[in-house]
């Protein structure tokens, strides 16, 4: 089984950005703790980031036939994004929506999410280990 976790705009800022918010741990670590997880729980895993939108909808497109699941935060564009949702909808590949605060009680403009349309599951609040939280999920319902 291979999962791929796309992370979107400002997550390698990861450590520096707002960290009472997003904690201290930078994106390297995000990397290590998820490819560690994948191990353990015997499932191939490819991270990618980018802050652009379009680059975020190519890897969508090109992990059809690749990838069963998918992992995503993608940052603010969670929040605007048609674009987003329409490539998910396109592969079709199971997906969970991961977010490391709880959204929901943050700014109204939040509340808002396009991938959750299509996302089987939505993890949030839950720091570094939501992401964790989501590739069991997506090992459990391919299985
Ligand atoms: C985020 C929440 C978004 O609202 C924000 O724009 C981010 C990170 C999160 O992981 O909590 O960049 O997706």
């Amino acid at each position: 089984m291979k999962i791929l976790v796309i992370n979107g705009v400002n997550l390698n800022m990861l450590g520096v950005r707002e960290p009472d918010l997003y904690g201290k741990k930078d994106y390297k670590s995000l990397v290590r703790e998820i490819k560690a997880h994948a191990k353990e729980i015997g499932v191939k895993v490819t991270c990618v980031q980018s802050n652009c939108e379009g680059r975020l909808v190519t890897y969508i497109q090109r992990a059809l036939g690749r990838y069963d699941g998918i992992v995503i935060n993608p940052g603010a564009y969670t929040h605007t994004s048609v674009a987003l949702l329409d490539a998910l909808k396109a592969v079709s590949i199971p997906t969970v929506e991961v977010h490391l605060t709880d959204v929901d009680s943050r700014e109204e403009y939040r509340k808002i999410s396009y991938v959750s349309e299509y996302a089987f599951l939505r993890v949030t609040g839950k720091g570094f280990a939501g992401y964790l939280e989501a590739m069991d999920a997506i090992k459990e319902r391919t299985k």
